[in-house]
């Protein structure tokens, strides 16, 4: 088949003005996402992670390219926007879960407003419960709610979690709670290597799975 210069031509300019829509679109969604993380930095009040954990879980999630995320306790959704942000980046999604009802509509309400919610499954439910019901594949977990149960989410996460994977928890560096056993027992586990992420104070543990 011979192409004609015109013809060409015309398949170059919707080539070039789709480029351009998707990359407007990308940076329409980002400026949005930047300023709603800048205009409430310093309004998270909800057992937050704060800002700089959040930047630590995005750059994780685009460094090893992560599409299917669980997070263990949304709270009113900071964590949840950075991960949620991360995901629209490698094009894949989150499903959060929170028990307390006040937190969690007020989560939708700030995911909303972030302009991230197609990148978002979020869950009013018992993590108790619902992490062992839900199917995954998961390639990254963000665990942050009732520290006693780290061991048990890690346990009943592990046979859904990919390998390259990763198991993340927050607040290790205290020692509260149930958070030492869960240091002990994963740091334990032959198939995964566990750091501590040395730029975030309350300390978030990093559990690479390198097997089955
Ligand atoms: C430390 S906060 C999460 C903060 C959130 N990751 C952020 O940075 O925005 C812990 C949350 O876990 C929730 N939580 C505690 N136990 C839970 C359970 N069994 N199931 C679901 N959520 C739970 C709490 O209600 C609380 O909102």
């Amino acid at each position: 088949m011979k192409f004609t210069k015109p013809f060409l031509f015309l398949i170059f300019l919707i080539y070039s003005g789709f480029s351009c829509a998707q990359s407007s679109k990308d940076s329409d969604l980002d400026r949005r996402v930047k300023n709603f993380l800048e205009k409430h930095r310093s309004d998270w009040n909800d057992m937050n992670v704060p800002y700089t954990d959040g930047q630590v879980l995005y750059d994780l999630i685009l460094k090893n390219e992560y599409t299917s995320a669980l997070e263990i306790g949304t709270s009113t959704g900071h964590s949840t926007i950075w991960i949620a942000w991360a995901m629209s980046k490698t094009g894949g999604k989150v499903v959060t879960v929170e028990i307390d009802e006040g937190r969690h509509k007020e989560a939708l309400k700030n995911i909303e407003e972030a302009g991230l919610s197609e990148y978002v499954d979020a869950r009013l439910a018992d993590a108790h419960q619902l992490v062992k019901e839900l199917g995954g594949p998961f390639d990254f977990v963000f665990s942050d709610a009732d520290k006693d149960w780290y061991t048990q989410y890690f346990k009943d996460v592990d046979p859904k979690l990919e390998t390259g994977g990763c198991f993340t928890a927050h607040n290790v560096r205290n020692g509260f709670g149930g958070v030492k056993d869960y240091l002990d027992y994963v740091k334990s586990l032959p198939n995964y290597e566990t750091t501590i992420d040395g730029s975030s104070r309350s300390g978030i543990s990093i559990s690479y799975k390198k097997s089955k």
